[in-house]
């Protein structure tokens, strides 16, 4: 595909609508789009290869839109291979051009092409220019966002940010679909362990002009910018984005189903608005984590199941706690024909999420529901929709009446509900100013080394909040 951003900068990449799985694992029924840019000026320049089955329509699309001109620069934002596959095959077609990128980038460059030579490398510095001509690329290290050695480049001639995966998203070009719900599965999934890199990116970038975002996913942003940049703002930071309830469930033979569609029904009823329901055993897993990630509620109900919980709920579990769950008022339902165990263990898998609100209305069912266990239900129901109404009322006091997670790193019932959340949500420790590994807590030891890069205390610096 070739299309134009501006007069001299193009767009060269390729949707793919064979892949089924994104990374291995992401269904990507919309396919999925790999973008990269020519620079046209006195030097051009292209930013970033392509995934490898793709790399002979985007070798055509480079050539095109270089119109008999030389390559001079192929910029490397990111090592991952949907974007630096073909990087061995441009140096093959274009053998004089520049190869720019940082440290971490080359050595990556050698894992993945061992003993590939280039004719001319520049390695650059976070914050180190390049200049095309009229153009000029700064480039802005953004370790962890997704990949330790990602970087991205302001172009500030033109006000454009390269921003390599992040502002990314699910689906081709060619498909018209909502912005901020495949961004938000994206987003989630593949970058939501990594909030507080995110937010100290976000810092810088939110300093520059900015008219044209161009990531390496999903469509080109050009109007209403600051709606993406609150959206990634409270992603990265924790925040719930809309009040609602998401339930997430499984059930065997239907019967915490059944539970689960009552306590729907009652919230319905009650006026919540947004209520999203997902079975894990048959739902996309990645569309129930951000519907957990999104709503302020969460509802998680089980069985108990070989002296554990269902399979499926302790994998979403796990997807959660791997992506730094936190800040979310949460209550339980568990079902059990003989000894119920599955609200402890959920709340065992649970215990390192910070700052989580357990709810005082949880429900135990036996086998199926019953004439005490319905009451629980509509009990349930009553305190999530109250929670909604009084948090609104009072302008954002928490008055669930619930008990913080007593893992919390803070406590935060009685306090005023999202003010705290926000703060509570601050990024607190050190980051590795190497490769953006964020070490949690007040005292950084002295003999502590990276764990990601093995680099010392010397380099590490406060995270900002
Ligand atoms: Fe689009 Fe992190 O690769």
């Amino acid at each position: 595909m070739l299309r134009k951003i501006t007069d001299s900068i193009i767009y060269v990449g390729a949707d793919d609508h064979e892949l089924d799985l994104f990374e291995g694992q992401y269904a990507v029924p919309n396919g999925m789009a790999y973008n990269s840019y020519v620079i046209l000026d006195d030097k051009t320049a292209v930013l970033d290869t392509i995934e490898q089955k793709k790399t002979a329509e985007w070798l055509a699309n480079v050539e095109a839109a270089l119109d008999g001109r030389p390559l001079d620069y192929l910029i490397v934002q990111h090592m991952e291979p949907d974007h630096s596959a073909s990087i061995k095959s441009l140096i093959e077609k274009y053998p004089d051009v520049a190869v720019v990128g940082n440290k971490k980038t080359f050595q990556m460059i050698e894992q993945f092409f061992p003993g590939l030579a280039f004719a001319h490398t520049l390695v650059v510095a976070d914050g180190e220019a390049l200049e095309l001509g009229r153009h000029t690329l700064t480039f802005l290290f953004a370790p962890m966002v997704h990949w330790p050695e990602v970087m991205m480049a302001y172009e500030s001639s033109e006000k454009v940010l390269f921003s390599a995966d992040a502002f990314g998203k699910f689906g081709a070009l060619d498909r018209d679909e909502d912005w901020a719900c495949e961004a938000r599965r994206y987003y989630i999934g593949i970058v939501g362990k990594y909030g507080a890199q995110v937010q100290n990116v976000l810092k810088r970038v939110e300093a520059l002009a900015i008219d044209i975002i161009c990531p390496l996913h999903g469509p080109t942003l050009d109007s209403g910018l600051d709606d993406y940049f609150n959206l990634y703002d409270i992603w990265s930071g924790y925040q719930p984005e809309t009040k609602g309830v998401c339930i997430c469930y499984t059930s065997v033979y239907g019967n915490t189903e059944k539970a689960v569609r009552l306590l729907e029904t009652e919230l319905s009823k009650l006026g919540v608005e947004h209520i999203a329901v997902n079975d894990l055993a048959r739902c996309d897993m990645a569309e129930a984590v951000e519907d957990a990630f999104r709503y302020d509620r969460l509802v998680l109900a089980t069985t108990t199941y070989n002296s554990d919980i269902f399979p499926f709920m302790k994998q979403f579990i796990d997807h959660l706690t791997e992506r730094n769950f936190q800040n979310r008022t949460l209550a339980f339902i568990e079902n059990g024909s003989w000894a119920p165990a599955a609200m402890k263990k959920m709340q065992k898998y649970l215990a390192e999420a910070k700052a989580l609100r357990i709810l005082e209305n949880n429900v135990t069912i036996k086998s199926a529901l019953n004439e005490e266990s319905t009451r629980q239900v509509l009990a349930l129901a009553a305190e999530l929709a109250a929670y909604t109404e009084q948090a609104h009322d009072a302008g954002g006091e928490d008055t669930a009446g619930g008990k913080a997670n007593d893992n919390a790193g803070s406590d935060v019932s009685g306090s005023n509900g999202e003010d705290s959340a926000a703060e509570n949500a601050s990024p607190k420790g050190f980051v590795c100013n190497i490769c953006g590994y964020v070490f949690e807590g007040d005292v950084l030891p002295d003999d502590f080394t990276c764990p990601l890069c093995g680099r010392g205390v010397a380099d590490f610096s406060p995270v900002e909040s």
